[in-house]
């Protein structure tokens, strides 16, 4: 497995593997991988016989009082998980390598971006756009991978890779959650004994809003508070919980009238999770 500092390097190993016939699987991390992670490798694995897994904290998605600085770190595990998984290669650029000093170009999303974290995140799905086209552009894959945990940035990609006429697929693989319901995320890492505890409120609270929508419940506000109930009796701070459609993201209300996206942001202490389900 190669471990790869600098664009030009990935670049260079991309067009070799191309030439040599091998299609190129993509998932972009932050690194402090976890089995949501090793999932989404997995998914690319099937689809690609070389699969390159990046490891960036990227600086530009987060705000100015977010937790950029205390996001988990542990590069050797990561890199050993990446070994067992067979991946070929891991992208592992510093900061310096994606923004020189004097970088100016972004990409932004102008649709899909603005609610939920959008909304919460101004500037976030800035960076990450921005960040991904990068990763794009270094690794040159036939297929990336994201994860649905991350609703909003999933279909925010998307769009972009449509919008821009990237020649690539992206794949979406499903949520991977803890036994007792909570998605797995690296920011679960933050969570004191007490708050771990709490969090499961967050996928509780989905649960009994989808199985409520299964048993006929289409009016939102009774499915949000389905959701909202058990996180505010878990002492969670709701950032949101809202019910959107699936493929524009916009309200839906009062009732649900098509496949729909039930997205949930709370804050345990300083750590802020997300969660969503499908409706339909
Ligand atoms: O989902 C993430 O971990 C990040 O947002 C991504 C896609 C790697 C961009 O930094």
């Amino acid at each position: 497995m190669r471990i790869v500092r600098t664009i030009s390097e990935m670049q260079a190993l991309s067009r070799r593997w191309r030439g040599a016939g091998d299609p190129i699987g993509f998932v972009p991390t932050m690194g402090y991988l976890h089995e949501g992670h090793l999932s989404l490798v997995r998914i690319a694995r099937r689809r690609a016989s070389a699969v390159v897994v990046s490891i960036f904290v990227n600086p530009t998605q987060f705000g100015p009082n977010e937790d950029f600085d205390s996001y988990p770190r542990d590069f050797e595990r990561d890199e050993a998980l990446c070994r067992r998984e067979g991946v070929r290669a891991v992208f592992y650029p510093d900061a310096e390598e994606m923004y020189p000093p004097d970088y100016s170009t972004w990409v932004t999303e102008e649709q899909l971006s603005g609610p939920l974290c959008g909304r919460s995140r101004p500037g976030h799905f800035r960076g990450v756009c921005t960040v991904v086209t990068k990763l794009f552009l270094a690794v040159c894959p036939d297929v990336a991978v994201f994860g649905q945990k991350d609703a909003q940035q999933a279909l925010v990609i998307q769009r972009m890779v449509r919008d821009l006429n990237f020649p690539l697929q992206v794949v979406i693989g499903p949520i991977v959650r803890e036994a007792d319901g909570l998605a797995m995320s690296s920011r679960n890492k933050h969570l004191e004994a007490a708050e771990r505890r709490a969090a499961t409120a967050v996928f509780k609270g989905l649960q009994a809003a989808l199985e409520a929508f299964r048993s006929g419940e289409r009016r939102t506000d009774s499915l949000v508070q389905l959701v909202r109930a058990p996180i505010k009796a878990s002492g969670g701070r709701i950032d949101y919980v809202e019910l959107v459609s699936r493929e524009r993201l916009e309200p839906m209300s009062p009732e649900v009238t098509a496949p729909a996206l039930l997205a949930a942001a709370v804050f345990y202490g300083k750590t802020r999770l997300i969660d969503n389900v499908f409706l339909g």
